[in-house]
């Protein structure tokens, strides 16, 4: 597994922002938004695309343009929601899936619990959003159902990870074509599996506690 830990001066500042428990909620949706299309950026650097032939109104010259199929945004719920208006900023033509995992209280093992997704995935580049890589165990079930569904290409995108995230994910993905993209590296868990610096609970900041 490939992994990418973000290194610019704009993504810091507003990933400062976003951790700070005074920030309201209008602008902690509005930063998460911006911060993904910063690292939809970054992301996206391999996308495939085929060249192609156009007419400038001066001259014929060459470009690239999105190959089919279409990349696949796959925003995790909930949270991965409020990521996903930024990364649709930037390829506004990609298809999106969508993936429910929660965990099992007896077993607590991560499951599906709803799904919106092509039938087969073989060939498509998948974008993966979970703004939060905490123990890694969501995102390693959602990444092994998604190769389950034939998927072979698939780049997740969170916000903050932890080491013990990202170890799970290295685990989970084995061999496989599964690329990292991350907002900043932090420390470690808490006592409850929160991400400590951190910024809370993502989905209770985007959308409150219902
Ligand atoms: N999920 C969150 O929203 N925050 C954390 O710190 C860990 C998991």
């Amino acid at each position: 597994m490939r992994v990418f830990v973000a290194d610019h001066p704009l993504i810091t500042h507003k990933l400062t922002v976003l951790r700070d428990v005074k920030t309201p909620q209008p602008t902690f949706r509005l930063l998460v938004e911006e911060l993904m299309t910063l690292l939809a950026y970054e992301a996206t650097r391999e996308v495939r695309v085929d060249p192609i032939e156009i007419q400038t109104p001066v001259a014929k010259t060459t470009g690239v343009r999105l190959s089919e199929p279409l990349p696949l945004i796959v925003p995790i719920l909930r949270a991965g929601l409020g990521m996903l208006e930024g990364m649709v900023t930037l390829v506004p033509t990609a298809e999106v899936g969508f993936l429910g995992m929660v965990r099992d209280e007896e077993t607590l093992e991560p499951t599906t619990y709803a799904e919106r997704l092509p039938e087969s995935l073989a060939g498509r580049q998948c974008f993966v959003l979970d703004p939060m890589l905490a123990t890694g165990g969501s995102l390693a079930a959602a990444i092994d159902f998604l190769f389950a569904r034939g998927a072979d290409d698939i780049t997740a995108i969170c916000i903050l990870g932890t080491p013990e995230g990202v170890e799970l994910m290295q685990k989970a993905a084995g061999d496989r074509n599964v690329t990292l993209v991350l907002g900043a590296l932090d420390e470690g868990l808490d006592e409850n599996a929160y991400i400590v610096p951190g910024l809370g609970d993502a989905g209770d900041r985007l959308y409150g506690t219902a």
